[in-house]
């Protein structure tokens, strides 16, 4: 290995408080990404590992992209900030008027956040004052699922399902609940593409009513495929009863796409994949390719319209960020969205499906792997957790592969895949041929 650059690594590394990091363990053997470009980043030490977690679910297009870089560059030579507060700036309705047209009708309406965390607060806060206004005041509940993740914000954790986010934080949002997850190993391990089991695990929810009684929950938020759970699919069928159950009770239906939106499952959305349609999505991440922080919150006409209607003159919805909008933000994924369009990136995954996932269900039958979950292109290798210490064979596969050239996550003992969708098929089997050495490397 090359050695490290003493004029690119900083000395000073306790200042920055870094975030949902080990940090006494990565100040002990820092590890410093210096640049990125197409489906590599390069470390201060000279190497170039294949990025196979896009960025953290969200470098869609791959790295280094110019007409974003350039677009940006342009944009702040124009208008480089102008708020949104009972004012506006034409870039935000030119994008929002673009990003609708990819996401199913009747979600034809989108407000601006600047992270996944904030849209999943703005798509709770935006329930329950639509049911407010629905004269359903009652409905003030709010349901999660476990083994979820809503990003950091209090609604986020409060209706989150992992525990390490939730147990230092006291009593979080009051009023929340969660229906199960749908991991289950010893029925579904090695699936091809969705699992077959588990669709009535969508009835839980009817458990939540029998509970709480429908007239008290406002809506249901969930991940169509859970990512930092630990990529969890969701059974076959599942998706859909839960649709239904919610029309049935009155219940809003939320989908958490900051992972999903984009192209990660060969559509622009998770509800075009899979035909099924929420009420809200949230999204974030890809909608500017990891640039610029961005999110959006897509809205259906039923919920729009609602506030739109209310008796009241004045601000419908009390709610927004002083970068909602954010022009550059939005010149950043206009160029985004005219890469994903040119370059058909949001149906890539189906082109590389095939080879995604005979590539990542080959890895069965090596040591100590217990399950492969696979969408394209989305994945997770779940190992057997070492007596004693759980997720440290997963760590130990994580940083033999960074050796070999290949920059994957782990969450807890599950090796975690989401390459950018540019990924060529080589690359595909390179990385899980480095997978599949470092596993038999491991003990
Ligand atoms: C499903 C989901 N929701 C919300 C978030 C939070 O997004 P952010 O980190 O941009 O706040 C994430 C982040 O990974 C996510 O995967």
């Amino acid at each position: 290995m090359a050695t490290m650059d003493h004029n690119i690594v900083p000395s000073d590394l306790d200042s920055y408080w870094m975030p949902l990091t080990a940090s006494r363990s990565f100040k002990k053997h820092p590890r410093f990404i210096v640049g990125a470009n197409g489906m590599y980043y390069k470390d201060s030490q000279g190497n170039e590992v294949l990025d196979v977690s896009a960025g953290l679910w969200c470098v869609n297009a791959g790295h280094y992209r110019e007409k974003i870089n350039d677009a940006i560059a342009e944009q702040l030579k124009e208008l480089d900030f102008a708020h949104s507060f009972n004012s506006g700036h034409p870039h935000a309705f030119r994008f929002a008027s673009r990003l609708v047209e990819h996401f199913p009708d009747p979600l034809n309406h989108v407000f601006f956040t600047n992270s996944g965390s904030e849209s999943v607060d703005t798509a709770l806060k935006i329930a329950l004052a639509y049911q407010q206004h629905k004269g359903e005041g009652t409905r003030q509940r709010l349901i999660g699922r476990e083994k979820a993740y809503h990003g950091m914000g209090f609604g986020g954790i409060s209706v989150g399902g992992l525990v390490k986010n939730r147990q230092n934080f006291g009593q979080l949002l009051p009023g929340t609940d969660h229906i199960r997850h749908t991991l289950d190993i010893e029925r579904n391990a090695f699936s091809r593409g969705l699992p077959a089991h588990g669709a009535e695990l969508a009835e839980d929810l009817l458990r939540l009513v029998d509970l709480h009684a429908a007239e008290n929950i406002a809506a249901v938020i969930v991940e169509p495929v859970a990512g930092a759970g630990g990529v969890i699919l969701p059974p076959e069928g599942y998706l859909q009863r839960l649709r239904d159950i919610c029309t049935a009770n009155g219940i809003l239906l939320i989908f958490d796409e900051v992972i999903t939106a984009f192209g990660r499952l060969g559509a622009a959305s998770a509800a075009e994949r899979f035909g099924v349609i929420p009420d809200i999505i949230t999204t974030a991440k890809g909608i500017t390719n990891a640039t610029i922080p961005m999110g959006g919150v897509f809205v259906s006409d039923e919920i729009y319209n609602t506030f739109m209607s209310i008796d009241e003159p004045g601000v419908e919805l009390s709610h927004g960020y002083t970068y909602s909008g954010h022009p550059v933000a939005c010149a950043a994924g206009m160029a985004t969205l005219d890469i994903y369009e040119e370059e058909q990136l949001f149906s890539r995954a189906q082109t590389l499906s095939d080879h995604w996932m005979e590539s990542a269900l080959s890895l069965q039958g090596e040591p100590n792997v217990i399950d492969v979950r696979t969408l394209p292109l989305i994945g997770a290798i779940e190992l057997s957790p070492r007596e004693g210490a759980p997720m440290q064979r997963g760590v130990e596969v994580g940083q033999k592969c960074y050796e070999k050239g290949a920059w994957v996550r782990n969450i807890g003992d599950a090796i975690v895949l989401s390459p950018p969708l540019i990924i060529s098929e080589e690359e595909i089997s390179q990385i899980f041929e480095i997978i599949r050495e470092s596993i038999r490397e491991t003990k």
